[in-house]
């Protein structure tokens, strides 16, 4: 909005135009004059800047002032309408008010009086103008530093002063890592982090597509240049234009669109397909694998140019069994993130839980974790993730035995039946008490067994008889 707003004043009556001129311009305000409902319209989708405040007649020659609202209203909702009235027609300036108008006054209105409510919607004005920017710098602002996404994981901690630093660049960045580490994610914040926030981030899988497929979806082409390109197409490169483009799985891509992509890199230009023209681009590539590329490159199957032009900076995202200290933390805000997602009151996972997951060495990384994550939260009840809210592969790392199968058939050595019965035992009498609270009669009873035996059982296993017996424990 410019310093000084601009008030649009419609009316037929030139004498009433003029005192409104006066009256606002005496304001400070800036002040358009228009003698009816079509000039009224023109004027509010032809201005570039929308006004912040239009007061109109609603009864004029050329139509009514609830067209002017409308037009108004649909060009944006930062414009405030005050509708003038005569007594005769309150009832429709009562419906304009319905139909979002800001307020009305009925003629004969004194200039204080219209002076006032023009400071007051413009006021108005000017604080849905401040939300919506608000809004979208919220949009562009980086959500988060990069830390804040790491933690405090000493490998981590390299890993995002790199993208730090990475985001203030706009050379190319190769992100390498195995599957669920969060490459996408990294590259996102690396956008995010940069100047470029404000524009587009684009993806591409290069293995998603044939070559001939992919150079077009990459480059763009021009209608008619190949059977189905019934349009031009502008391809992904210059969609991402003033932002940033992710070559994920970098290392599938095609060898003779290598070449292809080198030359862009390079001259910051691409040529749609059938086209003889090139376009200039301004995008930052960040490129993705999990494969090996530097064997890939050892082995001919990814060209040795490409890779160094990728490989500007390279950001290594180690696999979540090597920090463990983040399989602690992002457990715990994922399972407050699930929590919240499934409508539950706050989870906590039980040490046990966090131990056991500790121990496991994650083959699909962050995205494993926030599988098994999003199960237990699912699974858990009383607001605690226990072990048995945790998947068998993670259970059977932590030497966790499964407790819901214990040995049926006889393995092939035979097994000590002593010290299986008592595992079963064990971990039926443990589950007994956890499910009832611990409450030991009750316990007995879901295990089919008196409540002596139950204690003779407990003192056999050697768990500690501290367990509250019931509130009127037998004789
Ligand atoms: N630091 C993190 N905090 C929370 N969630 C994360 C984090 N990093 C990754 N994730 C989550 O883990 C999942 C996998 O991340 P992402 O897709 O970025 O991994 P990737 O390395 O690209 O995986 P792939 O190699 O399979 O394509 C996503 O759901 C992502 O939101
Ligand atoms: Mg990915």
């Amino acid at each position: 909005m410019p310093a000084v707003p601009t008030v649009l004043v419609v009316d037929d009556e030139p004498g009433l135009r003029e005192v409104l001129d006066i009256t606002l311009k005496r304001q400070g305000f800036e002040v358009v004059t228009v003698g009816g409902r079509r000039r009224a319209v023109e004027a509010i989708e032809a201005r570039s800047t929308p006004f912040p405040l239009v007061i109109t007649d609603l009864v004029m020659p050329d139509g009514s002032g609830m067209d002017v609202l409308e037009a108004a209203r649909a060009r944006t909702e930062e414009t405030q309408v005050i509708v003038i009235t005569a007594h005769s027609t309150v009832e429709v300036a009562l419906e304009a008010m319905r139909q979002g108008a800001y307020d009305f006054v009925t003629k004969p209105f004194s200039p204080r009086e219209m002076a006032e409510l023009a400071h007051k919607a413009i006021e108005k004005s000017t604080i849905v103008t401040e939300n919506r920017e608000l809004r979208q710098q919220l949009k562009s602002i980086a959500p988060t530093t990069a830390g804040e996404l790491f933690g405090s994981d000493e490998s981590m901690r390299a890993v995002s002063t790199l993208v730090e630093k990475a985001a203030t660049t706009r050379s190319t960045v190769l992100i390498t890592g195995e599957s669920g580490t969060g490459k996408e994610r990294t590259s996102r914040l690396l956008h995010d982090l940069s100047e470029r926030r404000g524009g587009p981030f684009c993806v591409i899988n290069c293995g998603a597509l044939p070559a001939n497929l992919m150079e077009s979806e990459l480059f763009g082409h021009t209608k008619g240049s190949f059977t189905g390109a019934t349009s031009d197409a502008i391809g992904l490169f210059r969609q991402a234009d003033g932002g940033s483009l992710l070559l994920d799985e970098v290392g599938e891509l095609p060898l003779t669109l290598q070449v292809k992509l080198l030359r862009v890199l390079q001259e910051k230009k691409v040529r749609p397909v059938g086209s003889a023209t090139e376009v200039p681009v301004d995008v930052r590539v960040i490129a993705a694998t999990n494969l090996d590329v530097e064997a890939a490159v050892e082995s001919g199957g990814f060209r040795t140019d490409l890779y160094y032009r990728l490989n500007v900076i390279r950001i290594e995202l180690p696999p979540l069994r090597d920090r463990p200290r983040d399989v602690r933390r992002l457990a715990g805000k994922m399972a407050a993130r699930f929590a919240s997602e499934f409508d539950k009151d706050a989870v906590a996972l039980s040490s046990e839980a966090l131990r056991a997951l500790e121990c496991y060495p994650f083959p699909g990384n962050i995205r494993e974790l926030e599988n098994i994550m999003e199960r237990a939260v699912a699974l858990s009840a009383g607001g605690k993730i226990g072990l048995e809210d945790l998947p068998d592969p993670v259970l059977e790392a932590a030497n966790v035995p499964k407790r819901t199968s214990p040995v049926t058939e006889l393995p092939e050595n035979g097994v000590e039946l002593d010290t299986v019965l008592e595992q079963v035992e064990r971990q039926l009498i443990e589950q007994a008490l956890e499910r009832t609270s611990g409450v030991r009669k009750a316990a007995a009873e879901l295990l089919g067994i008196s409540f002596r035996s139950l204690r003779y059982r407990l003192s056999k296993l050697g768990v500690d008889d501290d367990t509250p017996a019931d509130s009127s424990p037998p004789g």
